[in-house]
This record gives C-alpha cells, structure tokens and sequence, in this order.
C-alpha cells in the first residue's frame, strides 16, 4: 500500500462490489471485500480534513430551506450543505415528529467521518445516537473530533450489529450498503435491532440488477413493512451538477489543496467520478481514455448506477 497506483488497484477491487448481485454464502470472498473496504476506508480517513462527509449529495431548493429554517447559518460552516441535505432528506421520511425524538436511540450503519450524523444532532435532540463504521480509522477521528455526551462512534460490521434486540428507535444507512457483500444479512440486523414500531431510513445507489434484488428481499418475512421507495436520482445529480460546477465545491477544495501539477491532473479527471460525475452524465477527457487504456487508471472506478433511492420501513 502507499502508491497512488496501489491505491487505484484498492479501489478497483472494492467496486467489484456486488451491485449486480447478493454474494451471500461466499465467505472467503467477503472477508477480503471487507478488509478491503475497511483498509481503503481508513485510507481516506487519514487524507480527510475534519468537516468531510462522504456522500453524493442531494440538494432540493424545498429541502434546504426547511434545513436553513430548522439551523440558522448551516451554511456558515465550510460546507456546500449537499451531503447534509441528503441526511437531512432521509430522516425528513420518519413518521417520528423532529421534536419527539428526546426519547429515542438513533442508529447509524456506515457513519463514515461522523459529521452527516452530527449534523443530524443539530436537527433532533436525541436521547442517544451512535454511529457504527467498518472503518477503525474513520471512528477514531470521529470520536475525537465529535463525540460528547450522547452522540458516540463504535467500530464494527453492519451485518453483525453489536446491539442488543428491539433497542433501537431509528436506524439510518447512508450510502453505505451497497458496500456490504449480503444485504440480506443486514436487513436481518435492522429488523432484529429495532423497537417495535421503530423506523429504518436507507439511500442507496442501485443498479437494476439490484434494486431487483432488493424487491425480492422486500417480499420475505423480515419483519420490516416496507413504506417509501423513492427515485431521488434527480436531486442527487443536481447536488453533484453543483459540486462538480466551476465554483462548486470540488474546483474551491482542488484550488486550496497544496499538491503538485501532476497529482492535480490526475484529481481533476478521477475525482469527478468518485463523487458521482459519471452518474451525472460526466464523461472522461481525452486524457483520462488515454490513462485507463495505458492502464494507470482503473478503466471503471466507480460501478455503473442507474438510480438513487431512498427507502424507509418500519418494524413490525
Ligand atoms: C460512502 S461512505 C458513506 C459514509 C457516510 N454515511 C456519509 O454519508 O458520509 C460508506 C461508509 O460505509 C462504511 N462501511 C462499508 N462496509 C461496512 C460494513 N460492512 N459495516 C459498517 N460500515 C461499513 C465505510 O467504511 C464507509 O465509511
């Protein structure tokens, strides 16, 4: 580990990820998925500057005003706010009022950095939230730049939730299944950690293979009654539109990053695909053809995705 190219070779083999198909039942296979995922994931965890979430986004002219109605100033903070509107769009979906929650253990599955479920902390005042992440590396930093009284980080494997049955109120999963080699195992979870009439809230990018996948799921007895599936492609591609614009985001990070000519060519033309770009219709430079048939680039990064979805159920 440690060259760039290496690093390409990680991420190559994370995206052979099962989009296309639940790998349930190859378990030599998933051990080295996992510490692949977790390993590139502690990877980015380290490069990370505090304040960085790590999703796709959603933006919604509707959505981010209830959010700047709700927080004053969220903007103020060295954010494009996009990543939080997702959070923000995926909690929004809960029966649970914004103001009723001073009861209510919240679960997130995949909090990466832990900044979307902060975030979330400023929204509703919780009784407890936990964020749970594969990556060591990832919750350190999340503990020590997050963690307080009632908002903590623990390591561990969403298909093997170290939580007791029926304890959770609110389990949130952002952009993080698609990672995990049987969705079928962590639905299980979900279904097993939950309170009666406790609520699960998951976006997703899915290809068609596996949204198939997941309606097939949906029909089993797991004791989940399934409320919303949303198509929410069309904001998540808004939010990378702005993130990818000439002002947005990403150019602003590039500007301010102190790196060489040559590591921000390659940034300039990888990066834009690792947040979505190709999903929104961005397509490789003549430069970034020539590097994947040369292969220094993977000549796929990211898997194909046909939609982003946001799913809500309850538990029976
Ligand atoms: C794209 S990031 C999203 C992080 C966060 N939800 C956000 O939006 O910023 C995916 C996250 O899922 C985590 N992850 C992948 N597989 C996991 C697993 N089996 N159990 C728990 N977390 C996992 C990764 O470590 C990573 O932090």
């Amino acid at each position: 580990m440690g060259t760039r190219e290496d690093m390409y070779g990680l991420f190559a083999s994370v995206n052979k990820i099962n989009l296309t198909d639940d790998q349930a039942g190859q378990s030599a296979e998933e051990g080295t998925h996992k510490k692949n995922i977790s390993t590139s994931y502690d990877l980015q965890a380290r490069m990370s500057r505090k304040g960085i979430l790590w999703n796709w986004g959603y933006h919604d002219e509707q959505n981010a005003k209830e959010i700047s109605t709700l927080i004053p100033g969220f903007l103020d903070y060295d954010t494009d706010g996009y990543s939080e509107e997702l959070y923000f769009a995926a909690l929004r979906e809960v029966p649970f009022e914004l103001g009723d929650y001073a009861d209510k253990f919240v679960l997130e599955v995949g909090c990466g950095l832990g900044e979307g479920l902060n975030f979330l902390s400023r929204v509703v005042d919780a009784e407890r939230m936990v964020g749970l992440d594969l990556s060591d590396e990832a919750v350190k930093r999340a503990n020590a730049s997050l963690g307080r009284t009632g908002l903590s980080y623990v390591q561990g494997d969403a298909e093997n939730l170290p939580f007791e049955d029926g304890e959770v109120d609110v389990l949130v999963n952002i952009e993080s299944a698609h990672n995990y080699p049987s969705l079928e195992k962590f639905l299980e979870e979900v279904s097993r950690v939950l309170k009666p009439g406790g609520y699960f809230t998951h976006v997703d990018l899915y290809t068609t293979q596996r949204h198939a996948f997941l309606k097939e799921l949906q029909d089993k007895e797991l004791g989940l009654e399934w409320l919303l599936d949303r198509d929410i492609s069309a904001q998540v591609q808004a939010a990378i539109h702005g993130r990818l614009s000439p002002e947005g985001s990403f150019h602003k990070a590039l500007r301010e990053q102190r790196v060489g000519a040559i590591q921000r060519h390659m940034a300039k033309r990888v990066g834009p695909e690792a947040v979505g770009g190709s999903f929104a219709g961005y397509t490789d430079s003549g430069s970034t053809k020539l590097l994947k048939r040369m292969g220094v680039l993977p000549s796929q990064f990211m898997p194909p995705v046909d939609s982003y979805r946001l799913y809500v159920a309850k538990k029976i």
